[in-house]
């Protein structure tokens, strides 16, 4: 079994940021974040007040990203996931290891850490946990956690929770661009979209002003429902500038995705995003990713084409998108 060189052990052993991780000028979050009085606030959307859509809608279009509450996802739900991260993550390293991914031999679940540096050549501040958790066809239970003995519990009622809510934005986002409510459920494969469950551990940084957790990048799925714990870390680039995602207690983080934006024809944007690391804490977070199905293919909607607006993407199979993006380099 291959060794994760795991941000977490490295983290124990440390004195001084290794120069793998520290970023050049003007990528390092202490020199470039709008952090003066005036910052725009990301949206925060309450789903039991009146006109909710409009605003959801305008979010989409103008951050890419929002915050909702009023979710209708049950807060011991929420608990549950983040007990059980928490406990694997506290396990002995060998045991993490255990669950190691292994892109090589093309195990793409699992434990891991940055195995390269990314285009910029640095290194993430972050080890993750990635496994598929719908639908059933996709699912591969042995590479989840064994331990704690409640993991896979947590994340089926999880996972049943945010096919609900995923399935109840489509519909919101759909209607405020005059599409069928069932629009962009069907255009991204209906029943057959791929639930990812991931979870990011950012250790505590010696020199956090100088590293990134993940560096910027937009999401390639439909959209991305994200939980942090109360870390503040996540940074959405906006009119040139990077600001602070606030954390809001009980809030679900969307992400508008690759996809969302080529099937809206650009009206909605996919987020630009980043995340900063802590000095003293551990920030962790929970994306659940939901993509269509590989052989699916996405563009345009038709009835978001017209001669005043002309297709500006391609319509691609999925799994081709996804091959392009991850060998293509970041746009900044
Ligand atoms: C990511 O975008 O990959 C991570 C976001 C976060 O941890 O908030
Ligand atoms: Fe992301």
């Amino acid at each position: 079994m291959e060794e994760v060189q795991s941000v977490q052990a490295l983290a124990t052993k440390l004195g001084a940021l290794p120069p793998e991780y520290v970023r050049s000028e003007h990528e390092r979050p202490g020199v470039t974040t709008f952090r003066e009085g005036d910052a725009p606030e990301i949206p925060v959307i309450d789903m039991a007040a009146p006109g909710f859509v409009a605003r959801m809608a305008e979010a989409a279009a103008e951050w890419g990203l929002f915050q909702v509450v009023n979710h209708g996802v049950p807060g011991a739900a929420v608990a549950e996931l983040q007990r059980v991260g928490r406990e694997f993550f506290a396990l002995p390293q060998e045991e993490k290891e255990r669950y190691a991914m292994d892109l090589a031999s093309g195990k793409f679940e699992g434990y891991g850490s940055s195995l390269k540096p990314d285009h910029g050549g640095k290194k993430p501040w972050a080890d993750f946990f990635f496994h598929n958790v719908a639908p059933p066809t996709m699912v591969d239970h042995d590479i989840w956690p064994k331990n704690p003995t409640d993991y896979r519990e947590a994340n089926e009622e999880y996972c049943r929770h945010m096919q609900r809510l995923t399935r109840e934005l489509f519909g919101y986002l759909s209607a405020a661009l005059g599409l069928e409510e069932g629009a962009m459920f069907e255009a991204f494969g209906g029943d057959d979209m791929l639930f990812l469950q991931k979870i990011n551990y950012y250790p505590p940084c010696p020199e956090p002003e100088l590293t990134l957790g993940v560096s910027p990048h937009t999401d390639m799925s439909t959209l991305t429902v994200l939980v942090p714990n109360e870390v503040q870390g996540l940074q959405v680039f906006k009119d040139s500038h990077w600001y602070d995602a606030k954390y809001v207690p009980d809030a679900l983080v969307i992400h508008i995705g690759d996809q969302i934006e080529i099937l809206s024809n650009g009206r909605y944007k996919a987020v630009l995003h980043r995340t900063t690391v802590s000095k003293e804490k551990t920030r962790m977070s929970w994306p659940v990713f939901v993509e269509p199905p590989m052989e699916h293919v996405v563009g345009p909607h038709p009835q978001l084409v017209t001669d005043e607006s002309p297709a500006k993407y391609k319509a691609m199979k999925y799994k081709d998108y996804r091959h392009c993006k991850i060998n293509k380099p970041p746009t900044m």
